[in-house]
């Protein structure tokens, strides 16, 4: 068996990251040292297990499978053919499983607990790209913070968070997991949340790995269709698509997953270019690289693999260290090692790599780390969290529209109608990757409303999911003919003082699987709302969606619009918070609002066309049967307050430039306000998009304060990477435009 103790010396060590792993400090050097006896040990079947990762299967405390694929699997956890495991949680099953690894296996290595723990586990946090339109870098760092804690309270060692992937279409179900459409907000927020996962020091065992996926090009599937083909140029792999992996790699982020794509017709699991010239050789990253779920074997249906064997040749080579459910390694690599395929030195620098996060966590001095079942019982549901979701979810919001001053509600003395099937849902707003939490545990919007002392009289309209139980892994039917409900919503509004209405996206309309080509309000709600406006166009919209919906109806017809997203487990507390005003939203869209779905892909950082138009002719770059403009811009969101924005200055430096600007609140409420910062390089050797954000700040302001506001940029933010992947600073002038979106209008100039 396996000494621990003689590992135990090397972890004396007083600051375990994995950033720290680049500073040439002793605990890096001991941990390689300690890496390189246990690997004199090992033999080339263990080593190659290492390197496989199967998802959980039999009750582990349960008796031991005796056939299929269960059986299999359970020999080669004992056979040390196992390095790491996901969906298998709980502190009893991990417990289980990981003592019969550590006592029974010939080096008794322990395993890694990977699962995907992406916006909460017990406690449900605000689907990501909600948690994005907060704009709070502090407030996501908490948020992933607590879904580490009762991760590793539950066992779980390895998350699959954050996704990084950067997507511009909204038809794509997976933008709900990302941070949208920008690379320096996503950047940001990556970084957030690798911080918020990890801690500062894996000793802790609260601290859990991170890992960036999906490397690479992911968001950029062809018509948003999911796991469908990428291809973009350099300029976009560059500029757009990679800032937050590399940002996730500067913060130390664990592992990187890749990407079930082909991209520019090389599948990311086999990209040499990707994997090991740009993220292992350029960013110097120490961590794993972990294959998607079966995207090893996916290289057969791609046309880029002729068998499993030679997909394992491809992706050890390429540098993919570890392969989830492939069976690629596990079965063939030995022979293409044998064969000469593959040299043992790939395959050393793979199980380097994995036993490294294992001597990072402490796994050698205590297996057992995550495995308290107390902490487990405190963090199944802590009250502490509920408030960081709560408070999260608030923050997340994002004020469309609020015309009549509808908002905030005054309910004393008035007759609110509810109506929508949503308002009473308490498994929707849990929004899609949710695996560990208990259905249906959402606060939903009637249930807050009680809570709070208003009054309403509700009715359900039109239901949105037709039929019995929704599974996570089905496609969902949605309602299309039932109109039960509809008379009785339409009678329930007539006589009101003002209607909310909640109607958007089920929270399994979005996520992995779910790209929709339509992105109206599903199924009979539009007619819900028509008909509900007909009678009563007093109407508060409460939009919960995983992703942009195209609303142009909406925002034409409804004078109040809330964009809730799907807010995890206190959803209807946050809603009602901001619907009385006792939070005032300050929640900016990450992602563009299209006008219609047609207008697909529409983002803010887009180039400049050579007929920017609008032209009293037809001859310019536009649709004629529709705005080529958003709905609601990036950076777009309102306050129960207003501010403005003057005195712009920009001093340029030898190495930064630095602009001031006034922000005013010119309401008569306090309110925060994102202020953003945008820039246009006017002329440069390849063409640049028309703005692009390089900084923003999160202010409170009292009614009638100002206060001034200082972005320093460095000279190199104004520079960029060219085709070539080569950074980039050319002289110029550039437009600089400060404000509260991506419409941003005062502006100046700086030459640089
Ligand atoms: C497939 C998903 O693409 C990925 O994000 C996830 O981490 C794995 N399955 C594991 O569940």
């Amino acid at each position: 068996m396996f000494s621990f103790q003689r590992f135990s010396l090397f972890l004396f060590c007083s600051f375990l990251s994995l950033s720290s792993l680049f500073a040439q400090s002793s605990p890096a050097d001991s941990i390689e040292i300690a890496i390189d006896r246990l690997m004199a040990k090992m033999t080339l079947e263990e080593k190659i297990g290492q390197m496989n990762q199967y998802n959980g299967f039999w009750d582990v405390t349960g008796p031991a499978p005796k056939a299929g694929a269960d059986k299999f699997k359970y020999d080669h956890f004992k056979q040390g053919l196992v390095g790491s495991v996901l969906n298998v949680r709980g502190v009893k099953q991990v417990r289980a499983l990981q003592e019969m690894v550590v006592k029974e296996s010939g080096l008794g290595i322990p395993l890694l607990f990977g699962f995907d723990a992406v916006h909460g586990y017990n406690t449900v946090l605000p689907i990501p790209l909600a948690e994005a339109a907060s704009w709070d870098l502090p407030a996501i760092e908490r948020s992933a913070r607590v879904t580490a804690t009762e991760a590793a309270a539950s066992g779980i060692n390895w998350t699959f968070a954050p996704m990084v992937d950067i997507s511009r279409d909204a038809r794509w179900g997976r933008v709900m997991e990302g941070a949208g459409e920008d690379p320096y907000l996503g950047s940001q927020i990556a970084m957030a949340r690798v911080k918020g996962f990890q801690g500062n020091d894996f000793r802790s065992p609260f601290n859990i790995l991170a890992t960036a996926k999906h490397f690479a090009g992911y968001g950029f599937a062809e018509g948003g269709r999911d796991y469908n083909t990428v291809d973009v140029s350099p300029l976009t792999l560059h500029n757009i698509i990679l800032p937050p992996f590399k940002a996730s790699v500067q913060q130390g982020v664990a592992s990187v997953m890749n990407s079930f794509n082909i991209i520019n017709g090389v599948p990311a699991t086999a990209n040499r270019y990707l994997v090991q010239d740009i993220l292992k050789r350029d960013w110097k990253f120490k961590g794993v690289v972990v294959s998607d779920w079966g995207s090893g074997v996916e290289m057969i249906d791609h046309g880029y693999a002729e068998n499993l064997s030679q997909v394992a040749a491809l992706s050890a080579n390429a540098g993919s260290d570890v392969d989830m459910e492939s069976y690629a390694y596990v079965n063939h690599l030995k022979n293409q090692v044998t064969n000469g395929n593959v040299s043992v030195a790939v395959i050393d620098q793979s199980v380097r790599r994995v036993l490294r996060l294992k001597f990072l966590l402490g796994l050698f001095n205590d297996p057992y780390k995550y495995c308290d079942s107390t902490r487990e019982q405190v963090y199944a549901m802590h009250p502490e969290h509920a408030s960081v979701a709560r408070d999260m979810a608030r923050r997340s919001m994002v004020l469309l529209k609020n015309d009549q001053d509808l908002l905030p509600l005054k309910p004393a003395g008035k007759k609110i109608a509810v109506i929508g099937s949503l308002a009473a849902d308490k498994n929707s707003p849990l929004g899609n990757w949710r695996l560990a939490a208990k259905d249906s545990s959402a606060v939903s919007l009637v249930e807050a409303l009680d809570a709070a002392g208003v009054s309403y009289t509700y009715a359900p309209g039109v239901q949105l999911v037709a039929g019995g139980p929704v599974h996570f892994v089905q496609e969902l039917p949605i309602n299309e003919n039932d109109t039960t409900g509809m008379a009785q919503a339409i009678s329930v509004a007539k006589d009101a003082d003002v209607v909310i209405m909640m109607l958007g996206e089920h929270g399994l309309q979005s996520g992995e699987g779910r790209s929709r080509a339509q992105l109206n309000l599903p199924g009979l709600q539009q007619s819900l709302l028509e008909a509900v406006h007909k009678v009563n166009p007093r109407i508060v919209l409460v939009l919960m969606s995983g992703r942009p919906l195209a609303i142009s109806w909406a925002a034409a017809h409804v004078p109040g619009i809330l964009l809730a997203w799907q807010p995890g487990s206190q959803s209807g507390h946050a809603i009602v918070d901001v619907l009385l005003g006792k939070y005032n939203p300050a929640g900016k869209l990450p992602m563009t609002f299209p006008r219609s779905d047609r207008q697909l892909p529409i983002y803010y950082n887009q180039f400049s066309t050579g007929r920017p138009g609008p032209k009293k002719e037809v001859f310019w770059s536009h649709y004629i049967d529709e705005a080529h403009t958003p709905l609601y811009e990036f950076g777009y969101g309102k306050s129960y307050t207003q501010f403005s924005y003057s005195d712009l200055q920009i001093t340029p430096s030898k190495d930064s430039v630095s602009i001031t600007v006034t922000l005013t609140n010119t309401g008569s409420l306090k309110g925060e306000e994102v202020a953003q910062l945008y820039i246009h390089d006017r002329v440069s050797s390849v063409v640049r998009p028309v703005r692009e954000l390089k900084g923003f700040k999160k202010l409170l302001l009292e009614p009638g304060a100002r206060t001034s506001i200082r972005f320093d940029l460095p000279r190199s933010a104004f520079g960029y990477f060219d085709a070539q992947g080569k950074w980039f600073l050319e002289p110029g002038l550039f437009d600089i435009y400060v404000g509260g979106s991506s419409f941003a209008s005062l502006t100046g100039a700086v030459q640089l």
